[in-house]
């Protein structure tokens, strides 16, 4: 029941970084521009790039729960770590600017893109404007390992530190998505719609796994969600996705399990590599810029709606109501400038 998952959710600390729930829209305009091609298709979109703080997007959902914890553990720095255009980093340098606490960024160089708008520009820019201290990663160093070495340098001057990995992705990131499921349930009961699926990007598996568990605790369908990898390789993100719903749901409830079938992930739209933009993605920004004036991000969203219209153009979803995670990113495009010259 809802009830239930909003009594346990309540029992975690969170700063508040979200004015409320996020909007869910109707994607009228899409689906005229997809005509019979969607087979009367209702398609839908929740609004988690629409937040104040930050530039918005969903690691806000995230932070809510880690700033929440660090506050609690009187810490007084925020150490993260990322790709250099990582939103993640972007937006816990934004929250924790909010919180009144400092923010380390240990930033890797993970995709192969040498101009100066990858480089300089987009989460770049606004990590250093939102006052981070950024830390550019030599090649082959582990972030989580150099996050963890600044962390003791901090320390023995007298900080107190808390680091998170890997997009904010530890079980008690997940539970911002948790919470998103929340609202999803609560949506659908005054609405009078069931999504039949509900389609997200899948980078370190915290937004997937954060609203099956959401799903499970409120005895609601986990199976409808589905994500796109844009990272991991379709074997890892699965089995990274599977253990971190298990343990996200643990903290809501440990009486429940959540079946690996479940767990739903595509392998499709990933491409050559994380980072590395496909035509699909082209076409899926532009797509969605051009009927609905809406903004997808190159390496995540622009993915994952590069398969979601993929399904919808397949028939796959036709007469059913599909709800699609709008998760933010906007500041990439300007890091992906030089791939979208001539679009
Ligand atoms: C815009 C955007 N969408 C989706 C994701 C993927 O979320 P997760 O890491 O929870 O899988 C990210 C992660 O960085 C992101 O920045």
């Amino acid at each position: 029941m809802l009830e239930d998952l909003n009594a346990r959710l309540s029992q975690y600390g969170r700063y508040p970084l979200l004015e409320g729930p996020t909007p869910i829209q109707r994607l009228s305009r899409l689906e005229a521009v997809l005509g019979d091609e969607a087979g009367g298709a209702r398609l839908w979109v929740k609004r988690d790039d629409l937040m104040e703080v930050g530039g918005g997007g969903n690691k806000l959902r995230k932070l809510e729960f880690l700033i929440g914890e660090a506050l609690a553990q009187g810490c007084d720095t925020f150490i993260t770590t990322g790709g250099l255009q990582s939103n993640h980093a972007r937006q816990s340098a934004a929250a924790a600017a909010r919180a009144g606490m400092a923010c380390e960024l240990m930033l890797a160089d993970v995709v192969p893109r040498h101009d100066q708008d990858y480089r300089n520009n987009g989460n770049l820019l606004l990590d250093q404007i939102f006052g981070a201290r950024v830390h550019r990663l030599s090649p082959g160093a582990a972030p989580v390992a150099a996050a963890q070495a600044r962390a003791d340098e901090l320390r023995e001057q007298g900080h107190k530190v808390y680091v998170v990995g890997n997009g904010g992705s530890s079980p008690l990131g997940a539970l911002g998505y948790a919470a998103s499921a929340a609202e999803i349930i609560a949506w659908e009961a005054t609405s009078q719609v069931r999504f039949d699926t509900i389609v997200v990007p899948n980078g370190s598996s915290g937004t997937h796994a954060g609203l099956v568990a959401g799903l499970a605790a409120a005895d609601d369908a986990p199976e409808r969600v589905l994500s796109y990898t844009v990272l991991a390789p379709l074997h890892t993100a699965l089995s990274d996705t599977r253990r971190l719903a298990k343990d996200a749901l643990h903290l809501l409830d440990p009486e429940r399990q959540i079946a690996d079938q479940a767990i739903i992930v595509d392998g499709s739209q990933r491409g050559e590599a994380y980072g590395i933009p496909t035509g699909a993605m082209l076409a899926a920004v532009r797509t969605l810029a051009r009927s609905e004036g809406l903004l997808l991000d190159p390496v995540y969203s622009g993915k994952a709606f590069a398969g979601f219209l993929e399904r919808a153009r397949s028939d796959a979803w036709a007469n059913r109501d599909v709800l699609y995670v709008m998760t933010g990113g906007t500041p990439g495009l300007f890091a992906y400038a030089q791939a979208f010259v001539g679009q």
